[in-house]
């Protein structure tokens, strides 16, 4: 089949790399794509929250399915117009979607059935919402309805803090239409991580845990960034914690299929493992980036069938499912000055492209430059953490590049 990928990261790298050498796949193309991904599929340039478009680079290139990476196409409805046009696409409906891009939506779902997560309040206006506030105890944690790119959730821990936040959000308009309504939660204690299955509305397989780095400096120090690096498996959930947490996303894939809103798709499950158990932090309706990039070559399987057959309502199809025991790491690289003001548009050399994904580079004249916050992914792969640590680390050597940052702490677990 003709498959299409939509993204430009390490992310949709990492899924062009995987599904690259499937007998299922004729011809890959990637909208945008990036300068690594070019080795592996045709890129297109243009908008990916251009429905048209997408619709239209399908027509003219035959493409059978499409794979969706980051979040915004997915609430931007594009799964719900490549289906509307018979092309199966990975990836949920806008309908779906709404599990990551409404953050009332989820709360309430939680609470409807019974799916554990923390105590909150939903608000329209400030003046409620400040009035609210006057009579909990702090930290308490803000945000923003929709989608904020990460920056939408503010955990306060001095009451005129959480008030700045709701008026932020609610007069200011600081977070556009994502902040016109907000949630107000509790505040959770405990270690934090994600568990990831694909769906098809019904059958469930796991992907497993991935810890990732979200602090820019080692030591989990500074402003928050979308991750610094990334492992799976985790050495710190034990088999009957995993059973209870694969039931709770299970449960949850169940409660969308109760509300009319079949899921299809990878569904990322933002979880606090606090002293009353695992509570549910957040779902992302996407892989993670970089948590893509160590849980897909733990897959077994033929990664394209198991996208196809998920975007099919097929997955029951799959018998023979299984991950390798290995562990995977990811170290980012960055530019300097990320998350705030990265500055960009150095030289960059590779000598070697093995396990090395691109995320913000850009090709001119033939060379190789830094173009966005987070620019390179290194792979490492060995039958422990600490060996696919040593390996991904040593790669690092073989890249040039003078402005080029990096937390050397990524994958010691003392320091989380
Ligand atoms: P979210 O996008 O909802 O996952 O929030 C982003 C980050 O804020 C999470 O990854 C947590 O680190 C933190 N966070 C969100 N909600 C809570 C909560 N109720 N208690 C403690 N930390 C939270
Ligand atoms: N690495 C966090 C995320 O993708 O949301």
């Amino acid at each position: 089949m003709n498959v299409l990928v939509i993204g430009g990261g390490g992310r949709e790298h990492a899924i062009c790399v995987s599904i690259s050498n499937s007998n299922l796949l004729d011809k890959l193309y990637c909208v945008p794509g990036n300068p690594g991904i070019e080795n592996v599929a045709t890129c297109i340039e243009g908008d990916i929250m251009n429905n048209d478009f997408i619709l239209d680079i399908c027509k003219k290139n035959s493409i059978d399915f499409v794979i969706v990476g980051p979040e915004a196409p997915l609430t931007n409805g594009v799964v719900d117009i490549l289906n509307s046009e018979d092309i199966y696409a990975f990836g949920p409906d806008s309908k779906a979607a709404e599990l990551e891009g409404s953050k009332i939506f989820m709360k309430d779902l939680c609470k409807k059935y019974e799916i554990p997560s923390s105590a909150y309040e939903t608000f329209f206006d400030a003046d409620s919402a400040i009035s609210y506030l006057e009579s909990q105890n702090m930290p308490i944690v803000v945000k923003a309805n929709g989608l904020a790119a990460g920056k939408g959730v503010i955990i306060a821990h001095e009451k005129s803090e959480a008030i700045q936040a709701v008026n932020d959000m609610l007069i200011n308009n600081k977070f556009g239409s994502a902040g016109d309504s907000i949630v107000i939660e509790e505040f959770l204690e405990g270690r934090e991580t994600s568990f990831f299955i694909i769906s098809d509305g019904n059958t469930v397989l796991p992907l497993g845990f991935a810890q990732d780095y979200k602090p820019i400096f080692e030591g989990n120090k500074g402003p928050n960034t979308g991750g610094m690096g990334s492992y799976s498996p985790v050495e710190y959930v034990d088999s009957n914690l995993e059973k209870e947490i694969l039931s709770l996303a299970q449960k949850t894939i169940d409660s969308m299929n109760k509300e009319g809103r079949t899921y299809r798709g990878v569904l990322y499950v933002g979880l606090m493992l606090t002293e009353n158990g695992p509570k549910i932090l957040e779902y992302n309706v996407r892989f993670g980036d970089p948590e893509c990039q160590v849980l897909l070559p733990r897959i077994k399987n033929d990664l394209l069938e198991i996208l196809y057959l998920s975007s099919k309502g097929e997955l029951n199809k799959v018998t023979d499912y299984e991950l390798y025991p290995d562990s995977t790491i990811c170290v980012v690289i960055s530019s300097p000055g990320y998350p705030e003001k990265p500055i960009t548009g150095s030289e960059i050399i590779i000598k070697n492209n093995y396990n090395i994904l691109h995320a913000g580079t850009e090709k001119k004249n033939n060379k190789l430059y830094s173009k966005g916050g987070r620019v390179l992914n290194i792979l490492g792969k060995g039958s422990d953490l600490l060996i696919a640590r040593d390996e991904a680390y040593k790669l690092i050597n073989g890249i040039t590049w003078k402005d080029m940052y990096y937390r050397r702490d990524i994958g010691l677990i003392e320091n989380e």
